[in-house]
């Protein structure tokens, strides 16, 4: 994809597609959509913005920041994709927090409009793209660094996209991860797999677990909620339950972990 300044993008085939004036791209046509509304909706968005600008997770990013930092030589500059970046608030925290973040060329793509809208309103400095991770529009071995922080990904994809030895960071729930939250939800609380699948052709290099307790107000225990995969199978009852309790402590557990491409 080729940029024109102030005139959009040209693909190969000449096509041409407008930046929105919030700055972003749209390139998943209506009929590419599966859905009316693909990815995660509105409310689900603003549920996961209010709750993440309270500062929740900010340990985990300050984490996934710190390991940027830590595997790139001299401050070098580096081409970074978020895949499935929702409304990209970890693309604000490696701005706001990576050293010499000027020399960073940050991008994000997540298949939901309404989040890329509210990212790239927020991050004129980044670049944000509505598009599908199983098909990215970017030029082969782009990126030096790829991160994902629970969003689907496509093997395929992440290979070609990365230089040789680029970095693909992941970040996944740990065994712990929401405990307290699912002991409203099942009888029996099984701590979660810790295993991460790597692409082939990637070797894992570095690994950190972060973990910490947090105190959610009633309206952000919801929103949290809503942030799990385990959303559907709270009805009434444990809902109710987990908007009542007071005082109600959570943990909270990640796993980061690191891998370089091969060649
Ligand atoms: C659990 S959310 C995580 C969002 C963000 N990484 C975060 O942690 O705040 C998963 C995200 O993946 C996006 N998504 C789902 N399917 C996708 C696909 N095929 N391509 C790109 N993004 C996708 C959703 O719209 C949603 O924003």
């Amino acid at each position: 994809m080729q940029h024109l300044p102030s005139k959009g993008y040209y693909c190969k085939n000449k096509h041409h597609f407008d930046l929105a004036k919030e700055g972003y791209l749209n390139l998943l046509p209506a009929q590419h959509k599966n859905s009316k509304e693909p990815g995660d909706s509105r409310a689900m968005m603003r549920a996961r913005r209010n709750f993440l600008e309270a500062g929740f997770y900010q340990p985990m990013a300050k984490a996934l920041t710190v390991m940027i930092d830590k595997y790139r030589a001299d401050n070098r500059p580096m081409h970074i994709l978020d895949v499935g970046c929702g409304e990209g608030y970890y693309s604000r925290q490696i701005e706001e927090h990576a050293q010499h973040s000027e020399q960073l060329d940050l991008h994000g793509i997540d298949i939901a409009k309404n989040a890329i809208f509210a990212a790239a309103k927020k991050q004129p400095n980044a670049r944000f793209v509505v598009a599908s991770s199983k098909s990215m529009p970017y030029a082969d071995q782009f990126f030096d660094l790829l991160f994902r922080v629970y969003a689907p990904s496509n093997d395929k994809e992440i290979t070609r996209l990365l230089k040789p030895k680029g970095l693909l960071l992941t970040v996944t729930p740990g065994p712990r991860h929401l405990w307290q939250l699912k002991e409203f939800i099942y009888k029996e609380v099984k701590e979660h797999p810790v295993e991460v699948l790597l692409p082939e052709g990637f070797e894992k290099i570095d690994s950190q677990r972060v973990s910490y307790t947090i105190q959610p107000d009633q309206e952000q225990r919801m929103a949290l909620l809503q942030m799990t995969p385990f959303a559907w199978r709270a009805k009434g009852d444990a809902q109710n339950k987990i908007q009542r309790s007071n005082g109600l402590e959570i943990e909270t557990d990640f796993i980061l972990t690191l891998a370089v491409k091969n060649n």
